[in-house]
Formats: structure tokens, sequence, C-alpha cells
């Protein structure tokens, strides 16, 4: 029974000194943990509930087998989703400097960089349509985005295999009536921008394009959508910047 309680005791000195809630008030809904550690962990809970938690709206206007879209998709858009993806409200418009007309009932699309061009903007389109889930759609778009110099719907079959996605209905659409009328859509959305595109990748920031934004954006999203999103309990990702990883390394105790 006294071995139980010391044992007891320890444990709760352990946790006392861990635990230790030695951050300012004001930080104390920063997250999860630090809500726990300084016991207010309902109160916080009914506070965010309470605060506009609305994701970051986050727009990317593309279009495919363009070089400066790819990399924006690989290096900042993908990684970044993948990390904050659960504060992002993103959408893909993939459209970019193409142009339409309509012949008898079906709209025609022309693309600076080709027909190809125009067939891969179909492709994402109607993939973006048919998977429904970001979470399935965005990486087969990413993987292809990342073929390069390939087909589009060489490479979509490719990465279609390689993630046990049903090309066919894809590819089917992008061929028909169907996949016509949803690029009219991402037109639609394209041709509505406000200032207009002069440029892709082109991105909005909750609806708003700026210089600063855009440039913010290429540089390094992940943060822009961390400073932006309002909410609490924001994800582990956004606390984790390069400085702290060095602070990490040299004192090997993580700054908080
Ligand atoms: C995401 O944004 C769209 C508008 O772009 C909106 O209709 C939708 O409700 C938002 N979704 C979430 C989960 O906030
Ligand atoms: C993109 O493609 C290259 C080869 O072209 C490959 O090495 C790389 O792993 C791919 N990146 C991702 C994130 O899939």
């Amino acid at each position: 029974m006294h071995v139980l309680k010391t044992a007891a005791l320890c444990f709760f000195m352990v946790v006392q000194v861990v635990g230790e809630c030695n951050i300012p008030p004001s930080q104390w809904c920063s997250s999860e943990e630090v809500a726990r550690t300084c016991q207010v962990y309902q109160q916080c809970k009914d506070y965010i509930q309470n605060t506009a938690n609305v994701p970051v709206r986050f727009t990317l206007y593309y279009e495919s087998l363009c070089p400066a879209c790819k990399d924006f998709f690989i290096e900042q858009l993908y990684e970044t989703f993948q990390k904050v993806g659960s504060i992002m409200n993103l959408t893909l418009v993939p459209y970019g400097n193409a142009w339409e007309q309509k012949i008898g009932d079906q709209w025609v699309f022309y693309c600076q960089g080709g027909k190809q061009q125009c067939i891969g903007n179909v492709i994402e389109t109607c993939a973006i349509n048919i998977l429904k889930n970001i979470d399935v759609y965005l990486p087969f778009i990413h993987c292809i985005e990342n073929y390069s110099g390939i087909q589009p719907s060489i490479a979509a079959q490719g990465c279609a295999s390689q993630m046990n996605i049903d090309v066919a209905p894809i590819l089917k659409c992008s061929t028909s009536k169907m996949g016509s009328d949803l690029e009219h859509q991402m037109a639609v959305k394209t041709n509505a921008l406000q200032p207009r595109h002069t440029y892709v990748p082109w991105v909005t920031l909750n609806g708003v394009h700026t210089k600063a934004i855009q440039q913010k954006a290429v540089d390094d999203l992940k943060q822009l959508i961390c400073e932006t999103y309002q909410g609490g309990y924001k994800p582990v990702a956004c606390s984790s910047l390069k400085r702290s990883v060095r602070s990490y390394k040299l004192n090997n105790k993580p700054e908080i």
C-alpha cells in the first residue's frame, strides 16, 4: 500500500514537472497539449467552437503542362496540404490561360501550350469531379503534374495504376460533353477573378489576390496558411518553423 502510494506520488510529481503551465494565459488555447497542461482544455474547447473556426480558403488557378504551376504544386501546395490541410479549404481550378468557344452545344478549349495542355486541364477537372475526395484527387493530380514531358492521358493512366484509382471514367469524362461542361465551369471561375489573372499559377487567399499574397504563397505557403488561420488549435506543423528545428539541434530541447 505504502509502495503504491509512493509510486502514485512520484508519478504525479513527474506529470507536474513535465506538464508545468509556464505559458502566458493568452496562449493557453494555442494547442490541445497546452490547454490540457494548463487545465483549461474544456474551456478552450468551448471557446474555439464558438470562435470562427473556419478553414483558410485557398484557391489555385493553374493549367497543366505549365512548368511554373508544376513547381508551385510540388514544392509548396502538395507539401503544405499534407501538413496543414486540416485548416485549409483548398480549391483547384485547372484552366489558367486557356480560352473557350461554344461550338454547337459543346465548349471547345484552346491553350497556349497546345492541345495536350487543354486535355490535361480537362482530365484534372474530371478527376476532381469524379474522385470528389480531395485526399484522393490531390495526390492523383500531384502525380500527373510530377510527370514531365509526357501526355497527360498517359500520365493519368500511370498514376491511376500506382494509386489503385479507376482511370476509365476519368478519361471517358475528359472526352465527353460532361468534361467540356465541367471545364466550362473552371473557365467561368477563372474569368470571374477580380482582379483578372495575368499569369499562372495565380492564387487567392480567402478570395483575395494581392501581389503580397502571391509572393508569400510562392515563398512559404505553409506559413501563409498558418498565419491566416484564425481558429484555435493550429496543427503541430504550424509551430515547427525552421528556427525551432535549428534550436532543437543546438539545445537538444525544443523551443517553446
Ligand atoms: C470551402 O469553401 C467553399 C467556397 O469556396 C464553401 O462553399 C465551402 O462550404 C467551404 N468548406 C468548408 C469546409 O469550409
Ligand atoms: C516526382 O518525380 C520524380 C522523377 O521524375 C521522382 O524522383 C520524385 O520522387 C517524384 N516526387 C514525388 C513527390 O512523387
